[in-house]
């Protein structure tokens, strides 16, 4: 038996799409070539922002499209690459690096708490009391805030400041990590890395047609 349809709108496009597709299912199925705009279909990489409207509502909502589901009526813009700035450093020549924050981020005190950050975080992480704990020095509790940053950027594409929550948080998570112990378990991996023992099933994956490459990310999900 055929799916139920349902009709969906891409960029003011009315198309029909199978009902349960995720968003971007509903986008491969009606011929978009999408690419650059997804990668784990996880959850996990932050490459498939969008925004949307749900039928008869006015709020725009913000998530990743390989996790949203398709609803009848809905209203969707995929968000392009959002430029944010990022600032150059290398945490090991830094000394102290945590004590460099504002010479690094000195945006980080312009930050108002006004909270826009927060509304597009997909990961429901309260961005904007993270911004507030880091201008209190809270390093700590802040960085536990945002173990779940995919870093897609939603956050910094709100920011009426040009402020990127997520660089400065990862700065400081570097500058902390930095003065803790190496784990043990990091370096067995990039030991491995060094002595090419994933370089073969990572050869295989660059081989991949895009058909394949959708199966098996489709397959990793499903295993996950
Ligand atoms: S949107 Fe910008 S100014 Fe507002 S709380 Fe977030 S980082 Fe601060
Ligand atoms: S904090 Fe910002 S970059 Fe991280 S998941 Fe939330 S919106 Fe995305
Ligand atoms: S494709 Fe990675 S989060 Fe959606």
């Amino acid at each position: 038996m055929s799916k139920k349809l349902v009709s969906i709108y891409i960029e003011g496009r009315k198309i029909k799409v199978p009902e349960g597709y995720t968003v971007i299912e509903a986008l491969w199925d009606t011929g978009h070539d999408i690419k650059r705009g997804v990668g784990c279909l996880s959850g996990l990489c932050g490459a498939c922002a969008i925004a949307y409207l749900e039928k008869g509502s006015k709020r725009v909502r913000f998530g990743l499209g390989c996790q949203t589901i398709v609803k009848e009526g809905m209203n969707i813009t995929v968000m392009p690459f959002f430029p944010s700035r990022t600032a150059n450093y290398i945490i090991s020549e830094m000394g102290k690096p945590i004590e460099k924050l504002r010479e690094i981020y000195p945006e980080l005190d312009t930050c108002k708490n006004c909270g826009f950050c927060t509304i597009a975080c997909p990961e429901w992480i309260n961005v904007s009391k993270v911004m507030k704990l880091l201008k209190e020095g809270k390093y700590e509790e802040a960085t536990e805030m945002m173990l779940d940053c995919i870093l897609c950027g939603l956050c910094a594409s709100r920011c009426p400041y040009g402020i990127a929550p997520q660089f400065i948080s990862l700065f400081v998570q570097r500058a902390i990590s930095h003065e803790k112990p190496f784990p043990e378990n990091l370096k067995k991996r990039l030991k491995e890395i060094e002595e090419m023992k994933y370089d073969e099933e990572w050869g295989r994956i660059l081989q991949m047609s895009d058909e394949e490459l959708v199966e098996f990310c489709k397959r990793i999900r499903e295993e996950a």
